[in-house]
């Protein structure tokens, strides 16, 4: 009788301490998922400013896909400002962050960036604006993830070769263009800008540059300087080269307000297809766009984000994972459309 108390107070004792072991367990589970699981780990993102078309739609697509997977995630606006973004990653890195996406405000940033969270030993991840595979040997556990911008000027050039007269409208033997570049710190500026023009003259065609001013990305601005310069060159102009949407829809309000009509006496093309511009590439107001692949990139940011998360390193020199572009004109706008 009394064995068999002893025995049953003894089966109750070891089904308690086992509870007890199983809730311990679960409850470091839970912690471990703060700080270890996919689920749970914090993601602080930074975006150079949010008041950019393409951008947003990109910090869209990042937070989304983020989330889906369970991340706790945070973005901040880098409001344009250098010094802004470096405070906002040094408080990401205070509050001990597992991974960092970083759309630097100016490339010319990169060094101290790289630097910051190399000291804080964060994995990180670049978007948007591509450093040097120099900067980046810097940091085993930094990768970039972006397109290679000088696919995209090229394509731009392209649209233009693609057209009946290659560009040249009034048959004078060369290409008159102006040229609204982003903010010219930016490599997607620069070589946008170097490679539409290239592809025509490596085509062979004879260009000349009217004019080139820098539309820093914006709206307005594109419509403001298309506006200054059909009132100075007017019917010269034949194309019109946008290193960005945003600017192309601006320039195309000042293309209509002047009464000029694209794909019959001028030619504009952008880059991103943006919602806006494939509208306008659909309705034939834009000669075309290049998709500049937002949900794509977003993805591959994720994607090397858990790579480096579970412990992959990068060799210096192959730190640049690349979206490819995509040319879109009438015939497969609607490939991108809703
Ligand atoms: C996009 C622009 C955007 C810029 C921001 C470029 O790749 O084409 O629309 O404003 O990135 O850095």
């Amino acid at each position: 009788m009394m064995k068999k108390k002893i025995l049953a107070f003894l089966l109750a004792a070891v089904m308690v301490l086992a509870l007890v072991a199983c809730g311990g367990n679960n409850s470091g589970k839970d912690n471990d998922s703060q700080g270890g699981g996919e689920g749970g780990k914090t993601i602080g993102v930074c975006i150079y400013k949010f008041d950019d078309a393409f951008m947003t739609t990109y910090r869209n697509a990042l937070q989304e896909i983020l989330e889906g997977k369970g991340y706790s995630v945070t973005v901040v606006d880098g409001n344009n400002d250098q010094n802004k973004q470096n405070e906002q990653i040094n408080t990401f890195i205070t509050q001990g962050v597992d991974a960092l996406i970083i759309n630097p405000v100016m490339t010319s940033a990169a060094d101290q960036i790289i630097a910051t969270v190399k000291g804080a030993d964060i994995p990180t991840v670049l978007i948007n604006r591509e450093p040097t595979a120099d900067q980046m040997a810097a940091y085993d556990k930094l990768v970039y993830v972006g397109c290679d911008a000088a696919q995209s000027g090229t394509f731009q050039g392209e649209l233009i070769l693609e057209t009946a007269n290659k560009g040249d409208i009034n048959g004078d033997g060369k290409v008159s263009y102006i040229m609204i570049q982003g903010d010219p710190e930016n490599i997607d500026a620069q070589l946008r800008t170097e490679y539409s023009v290239k592809a025509l003259t490596d085509a062979g065609m004879e260009v000349e540059e009217l004019d080139l001013q820098r539309g820093d990305w914006d709206r307005e601005k594109g419509q403001t300087i298309c506006a200054n310069d059909l009132a100075q060159f007017g019917d010269q102009i034949e194309v019109v080269f946008c290193n960005n949407d945003d600017m192309a829809i601006g320039a195309l309000q000042a293309i209509q307000a002047a009464g000029r009509t694209v794909n019959e006496d001028i030619y504009l093309v952008g880059v991103d297809a943006l919602d806006a511009a494939l509208n306008e590439v659909k309705a034939g107001n834009m000669t075309g766009t290049v998709l500049n692949d937002a949900k794509g990139q977003a993805q591959g940011a994720v994607a090397e984000m858990e790579k480096l998360l579970s412990g992959t390193t990068y060799a210096s020199g192959s730190q640049s994972v690349y979206v490819d572009y995509v040319k879109v004109t009438p015939d497969n706008v609607a490939d991108f459309m809703g």
